[in-house]
């Protein structure tokens, strides 16, 4: 590849990648903020040899942490040996039966049957089809409508849009996809009233995250989704777990909703099931719906990606979970979640404009306000300088600005005592900053 000058690749970036997330004008204004060229470990190196903390995991996905050789070994191995087949019209690879099989000894209950995606997006349209499907095959073809909680986040493809709560996201197009309905993300009486409204009998599916994350890192209450489970019962919809962030340990369980003690009918998954070293997805179904399946379909499941059950990302998969086992990296996600809320409760002792604090596993929330007493937020949201400091200070971390002001965390789950530490001193060093700069001036503007 030709070497470039960081002034060559920034103007080339503006003119030439149209970057997911982002606001366009900040790219075209300041070019991208890093370009990354190494990652090991919990760490990641930009093109001036700058080294940050990927605290968030890149996009709460890179579970096993940057650089492992091991993946690498493998991913060479299987592309020599066979990239990729079909797996269309009854076709198969060994990668892809063996994951599947994996990943079903591992979910809970009687999920036990996978259908591949290569992402999030995907496996939710996915989720949300196979309950339609499956309503038209059990002979009650009004089921259709799907719905989910505020503040959720399910992905970008259509239906993933639809479904999420997040409304900038659906604002982005102006054409709503129908059968897509949305209750308050705390209240069950809420989901009561709604199926209640929409009429049972054309609901096929509930749609959500054990905890939400990009919503806020919003940890449901306790009793939440036993609740949902029974009302989904009692009105015979399909309740889906979107466990694209919390599957593969990120919570200290295998899988989010393992903490709430309710099986849900289908789970998507992604991101940590590769760790993003392949672009990997999928869904789980539980025994009965396909064995519903297996009896009542005709003719061909008329859904399907080219790159379903692609031999190299499988691969890369199965030896990314056998490094999770290996190196309990469930358990350390717990362990290192508890000394991550410590860390987080010195920091709301000595600064007054950190409010509520919450982790769940490795996944954390600093939610900033103005009055603690009050949990009265800033007039101008203080978290987007908060993270512009902490990168400064060699540290990624990502806002939520939605309902809330608030910083989240999702570390890599290999993170170590000694590094935890490191990310909290810098976390310390940037609100000594901000009370310095921004609270006692009372200066937010910038
Ligand atoms: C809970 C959840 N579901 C779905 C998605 C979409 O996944 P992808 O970006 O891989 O399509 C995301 C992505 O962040 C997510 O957090």
């Amino acid at each position: 590849m030709k070497v470039l000058l960081k002034e060559d690749l920034k103007a080339l970036d503006k003119k030439h990648f149209l970057h997911p997330t982002t606001s366009i004008e900040q790219q075209q204004v300041q070019g991208p903020a890093a370009i990354f060229t190494e990652g090991k470990g919990i760490y990641l190196k930009d093109m001036e040899g700058k080294t940050y903390i990927d605290g968030m995991s890149s996009l709460w996905n890179v579970n096993i942490g940057h650089g492992r050789e091991e993946i690498a070994e493998v991913a060479k191995e299987q592309m020599m040996k066979l990239a990729f087949s079909s797996c269309f019209s009854t076709f198969s690879n060994e990668p892809a039966i063996l994951l599947a099989t994996k990943i079903a000894s591992l979910a809970p209950g009687d999920l036990n049957t996978v259908f591949f995606t290569s992402g999030g997006s995907e496996s939710n349209d996915t989720a949300i089809k196979l309950a339609r499907h499956y309503w038209i095959l059990k002979g009650q073809p009004e089921r259709q409508k799907i719905i989910s909680r505020t503040h959720s986040y399910h992905g970008v493809a259509m239906g993933a849009t639809n479904a999420t709560g997040l409304q900038a996201f659906r604002d982005f197009t102006n054409s709503p996809a129908p059968d897509f309905h949305y209750v308050y993300k705390d209240s069950p009486q809420d989901l009561r009233e709604a199926i209640e409204a929409l009429g049972p009998e054309k609901v096929a599916a509930f749609i959500s995250e054990p905890v939400q994350g990009a919503g806020g890192v919003n940890i449901p209450p306790e009793d939440y989704f036993k609740e949902v489970r029974a009302i989904c019962d009692e009105y015979g919809i399909l309740f889906i777990a979107d466990e694209v962030i919390t599957g593969f340990g990120r919570t200290g369980k295998f899988f989010g909703m393992e903490h709430f003690g309710v099986n849900p009918d289908m789970m998507s998954f992604a991101k940590g099931v590769s760790s993003g070293y392949a672009q990997l997805g999928g869904v789980i179904i539980s025994e009965k719906i396909h064995q519903d399946f297996c009896k009542l379909s005709k003719g061909t499941l008329m859904h399907g990606y080219t790159y379903s059950g692609h031999a190299l990302a499988c691969r890369v998969g199965l030896k990314n979970i056998e490094i999770i086992e290996r190196e309990g990296l469930v358990e350390n996600a717990q362990k290192m979640g508890h000394a991550m809320l410590d860390g987080f409760s010195r920091l709301q002792q000595k600064y007054s404009f950190i409010g509520h604090i919450r982790t769940f596993g490795l996944l954390g929330a600093i939610e900033l306000v103005e009055s603690r007493e009050a949990g009265e937020m800033f007039e101008t949201p203080l978290s987007p300088i908060f993270v512009q400091e902490t990168m400064k200070r060699g540290l990624i971390l990502r806002t939520v600005t939605y309902d809330q002001d608030t910083v989240v965390f999702s570390p890599p789950l290999i993170i170590t005592s000694t590094e935890l530490e490191e990310m909290l001193r810098i976390l310390d060093e940037t609100c000594a900053y901000l009370q310095e700069n921004y609270i006692e001036k009372k200066e937010i503007n910038l």
